[in-house]
This record gives C-alpha cells, sequence and structure tokens, in this order.
C-alpha cells in the first residue's frame, strides 16, 4: 500500500523517518498506568507510555531492520512488480535479517517483528493491530499516543501508540492518498475511507492544537444485519418487519439521530430489503453504504482542489443523478443545499429512497430539513416547504445511544399530513426508558401504541400481509 500510494515520494517509498531516539511506537503494548499516582493532575496529564527494556530492544531492532529493507530493496523495480510478489520478497529479506540476529529473537518475537514492520510498511502502522480486531468499532486518534478504542459500546484507551506527530501524519498521508485527496496546511481537514469501507476523517494542525487527530468509523467486515440488530436489543423483531414492509412498499424513510447513534448502519440495514430488480443510486459525502443489491451505482463527493476548484457537492449529485434514471436514490446523510432536490425527488417518481439526518428527535429531524432547504437559499413560504415534507416522508425513524452505550431504535413515527401549518405525526412504535440499572446500562421496554400506520393499504397492494395483531397496543418483548 504505502511503496505503490498516489502520495509524494517520502510517503510513498520510504517508511517512516528513523527517530534518531527511540520513542514509544507502533502496537508495542502499553504498561497499565502506576496505580501509585493518584494526584488529579498526574490522572488528566497525558502519559508517555513506559517501556521495558525488552520492549526498547525490540522497538530499536524494528526501526533498524525498516532502515536495512529501504537500502536492500530496489524501489524502482519494485513498483513495477505485483504487489503480493512484493510482501513475499520484503518478507524473505526480514527473515534474513531476523535470522542473521536469531540468538536473540525468540521465533515468536521475529513473527511480531516482521508482521510489525510489514504494517508499517505497507499498512497502517499501529493501526493495523486495531483494525485485524472485530469488536473495535472505533478508533479514535487524539495525538500520537493517546489511541482511544470503541468496544460494544465502551470507550477505553488502548495500548497502541505512534512513534511521535511525525509518523501519526505519514499514516494519515497514505489513508488520505489512497482516495486521492490531501491534507495539507492548505486544506488541513479530510475525509477518506479504508480498502475495508472504514470511514476516516483527519485534521491537523493549525485546526487541531495538539498535533494531527483522526477518527475511524469501523463497520466490520460483516456488516451489522437486522437480524444482528434485533438479537443486539436495539428493536424488536416487530419493528423490523414493519420497516421492511415499509422499504418495500416504497414508502420514504428518514433515519434521525446523533453522531455514532446507529443511523448509517440502520441505513444499510434496511436498504436490504430494496428488491433487486430496482435500480438504486446512493450519493454520500464518504462511502459508507454497502448496499448488497446487484443493480446499484455508488457516488461519492469531491472536495475543492489545490486552486479551491472543482468541488462536486451532494446538491451536484442528487441533480446529476436524477438523469441517471434512478428508481431509488440513497443519500448517505442528508445535510445541507441537497434537502430540497431530495424531497422533491421522494415526490416524484423516487419512492422508496431513504435518508438519515443529525437531529435528536423526530419533529426535529423534521425542523432540520426546514433550516437545510432555507439556509440553501430557497425563499418558500413555510406552509408549502412543510406540505412538500409532509408528502415526500412517510416513516422517520429515531435512533439513539441510550446510557450505557447501547443503540436503539428509539421511535418509529408516521407522518399524516397537514394538520394547519404545522406537519402531523404519529408514533407507531417507541421505547420509553424506564431507568438505568446497576451496571450503568439503560432499562426500559419497547411499546406499540395501537395506531394502525396510514401506510397499511400501500403495503397491502404490494401483496404483502401484516396482521393487525402487530400494531395492537401493548408492551412488546424486545
Ligand atoms: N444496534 C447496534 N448495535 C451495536 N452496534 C451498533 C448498532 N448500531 C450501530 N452500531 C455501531 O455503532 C457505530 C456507529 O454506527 P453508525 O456509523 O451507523 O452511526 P451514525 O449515526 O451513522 O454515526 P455518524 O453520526 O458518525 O455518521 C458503528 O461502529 C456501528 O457498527
Ligand atoms: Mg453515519
Amino acid at each position: 500500500m504505502g511503496l505503490f500510494s498516489r502520495g509524494s515520494s517520502t510517503t510513498a517509498v520510504a517508511p517512516p523517518p528513523i527517530p534518531s531516539s527511540v520513542t514509544p511506537s507502533l502496537a508495542t503494548p502499553r504498561p497499565a498506568p502506576s496505580i501509585s499516582i493518584s494526584t488529579a493532575a498526574a490522572e488528566t496529564a497525558p502519559q508517555t507510555p513506559q517501556l521495558t527494556e525488552r520492549q526498547l530492544y525490540l522497538q530499536k531492532t524494528r526501526v533498524r531492520i525498516h532502515q536495512q529493507l529501504v537500502e536492500r530493496l530496489d524501489m524502482q523495480n519494485l513498483r513495477t512488480m505485483p504487489q503480493d510478489v512484493v510482501r513475499q520478497e520484503v518478507r524473505n529479506l526480514i527473515r534474513d535479517i531476523c535470522q542473521s540476529e536469531k540468538n536473540l529473537f525468540s521465533s515468536a518475537e521475529q513473527e511480531t517483528l516482521m508482521d510489525q514492520v510489514m504494517d508499517e510498511t505497507f499498512g497502517l502502522g499501529p493501526l493495523e493491530a486495531l483494525l485485524k480486531d472485530p469488536a473495535i468499532s472505533d478508533i479514535l486518534v487524539n495525538r500520537w499516543d493517546r489511541v482511544y478504542i470503541e468496544r460494544r459500546g465502551r470507550i477505553e484507551l488502548s495500548d497502541v501508540a505512534f512513534r511521535d506527530n511525525q509518523h501519526l501524519r505519514q499514516i494519515i498521508d497514505r489513508i488520505v492518498a489512497q482516495v486521492g485527496r490531501r491534507i495539507d496546511e492548505v486544506s488541513p481537514m479530510a475525509d477518506a475511507r479504508l480498502p475495508d469501507g472504514s470511514r476516516v476523517n483527519a485534521i491537523i494542525p493549525p485546526l487541531a492544537l495538539d498535533g494531527p487527530a483522526m477518527s475511524i468509523r469501523r463497520f466490520g467486515s460483516k456488516p451489522l444485519a437486522a437480524e444482528d440488530l434485533v438479537r443486539h436489543g436495539a428493536c424488536p423483531q416487530e419493528v423490523i418487519e414493519f420497516l421492511a414492509a415499509a422499504v418495500r412498499a416504497r414508502c420514504n424513510v428518514l433515519i434521525s439521530g446523533g453522531t455514532g447513534s446507529g443511523k448509517t448502519t440502520l441505513l444499510n440495514c434496511l436498504s436490504r430489503y430494496i428488491p433487486n430488480d430496482e435500480r438504486v443510486i446512493t450519493i454520500e459525502d464518504a462511502a459508507e453504504l454497502q448496499l448488497q443489491q446487484p443493480h446499484v451505482v455508488r457516488l461519492e463527493t469531491r472536495p475543492a482542489n489545490i486552486e479551491g476548484k472543482g468541488e462536486i457537492n451532494q446538491r451536484d449529485l442528487v441533480k446529476n443523478c436524477l438523469r441517471m434514471r434512478p428508481d431509488r436514490i440513497v443519500i448517505g446523510e442528508t445535510r445541507g443545499g441537497e434537502a430540497l432536490d431530495m424531497l422533491q425527488a421522494m415526490n416524484t417518481g423516487h419512492e422508496g429512497s431513504m435518508t438519515t439526518v443529525h437531529a435528536n428527535a423526530p419533529r426535529d429531524a423534521l425542523s432540520r430539513l426546514e433550516i437545510m432547504v432555507l439556509m440553501a437559499g430557497y425563499d418558500i413560504p413555510m406552509r408549502a416547504l412543510r406540505t412538500q415534507i409532509a408528502s415526500a416522508i412517510q416513516i422517520i425513524v429515531q435512533v439513539r445511544r441510550i446510557t450505557g452505550g447501547s443503540r436503539k431504535v428509539t421511535s418509529v413515527s408516521e407522518i399524516g399530513g397537514m394538520e394547519g401549518e404545522n406537519i402531523q405525526m404519529h408514533e407507531i412504535f417507541s421505547f420509553e426508558q424506564s431507568g438505568v440499572g446497576t451496571d450503568g446500562h439503560a432499562e426500559g421496554q419497547f411499546v406499540c401504541h395501537g395506531i394502525m400506520p396510514r401506510c397499511l393499504p400501500r403495503i397491502e397492494n404490494r401483496g404483502m400481509t401484516l396482521g393487525p395483531e402487530l400494531f395492537e397496543r401493548r408492551i412488546m418483548k424486545a
């Protein structure tokens, strides 16, 4: 990856520079902070990882092997060779170097060294160890020596660190270059994604005050499916049944939620109910949707180039996609001027479209859409705009990351039309939190409010039947 990336020759060819002094490095286990440190200042101050003598020795050796590797490899030649052949060459070389020190390394240490040098040369250095763990959902690099991870809803400090800010910056450059973007003083923020589909945001000084920072949102090699959501207690099976039928019946669905609440995950799950013979076009700022259908065209926005030109935003893509004969449009997240174009598309022959919006309640989601349209400079009377929204969207699903870290579908609402100046909306299912358990996790129950959805005839017209008992007023089993 590093050898062949499109970046500058420093990032493309050479491994990260070797620091003259040995500093804590990639994937080096970080010993637990000493328990004798108890003052508030000591607890909050970032701690530099303390390495044992053996760890320092291994680290120095790794740096030395890296140096030798670069000296012995013919980079020009390597560029023209297939990557798996190059990998094998590098592996052999590392083995030779390790063997010349065979008295000093156990075979387990040799293997670890080899993996780490390979990660450093071709991969994402210290991040590789974290990316191999499927239980990690977020990797949050606050600075080179403070890498947090989220596992099963809990955020914890990981035991990996970069060598220094420069090392972290090089890995960021590699990631960003892979998707043809760049990050520098002129544009110090960038969105990118990893080959496995994980979404990446990087921000560097002067905007990030303590050195480069990076946030990685992972979806795992196998994204969560609706059954997984039910199994994790995100919602009862009946809620999925209803939403699946609504999607098949081409209702337009808006998923609303806060940061990291599970909007994209749910959008992905629901998109599976789109029939295979319908043409779907997805529009995203940083592609993260993983639609399984064969008839999908994926579009991604492009930021401006170094002269500030060439930007293609979501609105441009929505307009263009209308000329691509889509049956349905899926917008990863609606956040600006594309809102009105999307509403119009939903109203005019692209029923069954879906999107997400950043909001804390279903009604707030509608207000956000109004604001987005108005901020884009359209001068539309409020009632006309609301009528447009009310006829474009049928279902609003609210998701939330609740106390304790788990994600839940906290409300499924249906839009009933206009009532005077306001959009009328009724809740079909909801999650009512009753408190927090001794384990720190929220407790509560799912409730069905006993309202027959207005979209039921539409679902039946498509040959699907949902028994009336599905919508009986009751407390549901999660
Ligand atoms: N029901 C769930 N159970 C367990 N994990 C979940 C669930 N829903 C989402 N996740 C995990 O939570 C993380 C955040 O999910 P997701 O990216 O879908 O949220 P989001 O609301 O789209 O976030 P953002 O606002 O950053 O775009 C992901 O790692 C995802 O795998
Ligand atoms: Mg998202």
